[in-house]
């Protein structure tokens, strides 16, 4: 039985696997340049982020109607329960589909579909984090936030992601402060291929939790920072090796992560596309980096306490 594990670092877009591909695009009409299914799995070989995200961003063509973020919502959880995920709090990327002509409306309806029958059909409570492109522009994030003013209660908090480099925290200053005024909670992705400087950052805008952060590392009063402020690092080490922000799974710095006295979590990203799910994250970190059933539990027990949870649901749960 797979630990009861919270999963806070999870692209709903992410979790598109090549079977529900074909399936969308021959529902939706839509030809994709791969024949098969294992064609197209043989695709997902990358060489770095941005190499990942074009065929992510690619791929997203096939979701087009309500029903089709349902499927792909309710196929998601019914794998993480099989996973022990008993918490999710899952990431959706609304520029990529408002961009294509597809409304708000029908992502979110169609997410939140699938959400509303989690708790019944699958014990699993959800949060939905809804994360800005830091390649688009600002004032697009902020029409963003606009456009989902009718939406709020049913968004937890804002994110940040797409490509890192170049893109630092400090260009979503005024996005990120608008979402705190609205009462939503700050998460950034930080720190995975971008400079610890971005981490800093993203603190100083007031994020909560950092989305990766693995980066921390090179700089030792950054990881004392984040140490203090009790900040959750949502890491995500298979992510990291299909990616090659880290050589080998033996090679990743969790548990030099863990030993500097961080709160950190495992999460799976974007699991269609690099190999496996929360717990197959877990069970390639017991193997490679012989992590200790009493280490594996900590972990389970962080991200239930780096969730958006009430204090006394983190207390039941863990
Ligand atoms: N979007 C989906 N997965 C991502 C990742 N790992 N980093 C940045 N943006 C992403
Ligand atoms: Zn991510």
């Amino acid at each position: 039985m797979p630990l009861p594990k919270a999963e806070l670092h999870l692209h709903i877009e992410g979790t598109l696997e090549p079977e529900l591909a074909f399936t969308l695009a021959h529902r939706n009409n839509i030809t994709l340049p791969y024949t098969t299914v294992d064609e197209l799995r043989a695709a997902y070989e990358f060489t770095d982020l941005q190499s990942f995200l074009n065929l992510y961003y690619a791929l997203t063509d096939v979701l087009r109607t309500e029903a089709d973020f349902t499927d792909l919502t309710r196929a998601y959880l019914t794998r993480a329960a099989a996973q022990g995920v008993r918490h999710a709090e899952i990431f959706f990327d609304p520029q990529a589909h408002t961009a294509r002509g597809i409304p708000l409306d029908t992502v979110i309806g169609g997410i939140t579909a699938a959400l509303d029958t989690a708790q019944a059909d699958h014990g699993i409570s959800t949060h939905l984090i809804m994360c800005f492109l830091r390649d688009r522009p600002a004032a697009e994030a902020m029409d963003t936030l606009n456009a989902a003013r009718p939406h709020l209660d049913r968004i937890i908090g804002v994110g940040l992601d797409s490509a890192e480099v170049g893109h630092p925290p400090n260009d979503f200053a005024q996005v990120f402060a608008a979402a705190r005024d609205l009462g939503l909670r700050l998460v950034a992705h930080a720190g995975e291929e971008g400079p610890p400087d971005y981490i800093r950052q993203a603190l100083d805008l007031g994020v909560e939790r950092i989305d990766h952060g693995i980066r921390c590392l090179e700089d030792p009063d950054l990881v004392a920072r984040l140490a203090a402020e009790r900040t959750p690092l949502t890491v995500c080490p298979m992510s990291n090796v299909r990616l090659r922000a880290v050589d080998t799974m033996a090679d990743h710095p969790l548990p030099a992560l863990m030993d500097a006295g961080l709160l950190v979590t495992v999460n799976s990203d974007d699991p269609a596309y690099f190999g496996g799910y929360v717990d197959d994250n877990y069970r390639a970190l017991a193997h490679h980096l012989h992590l200790t059933p009493e280490q594996l539990r900590t972990l389970a027990r962080n991200s239930f306490e780096a969730s958006f949870l009430p204090a006394d649901r983190i207390k039941e749960l863990t």
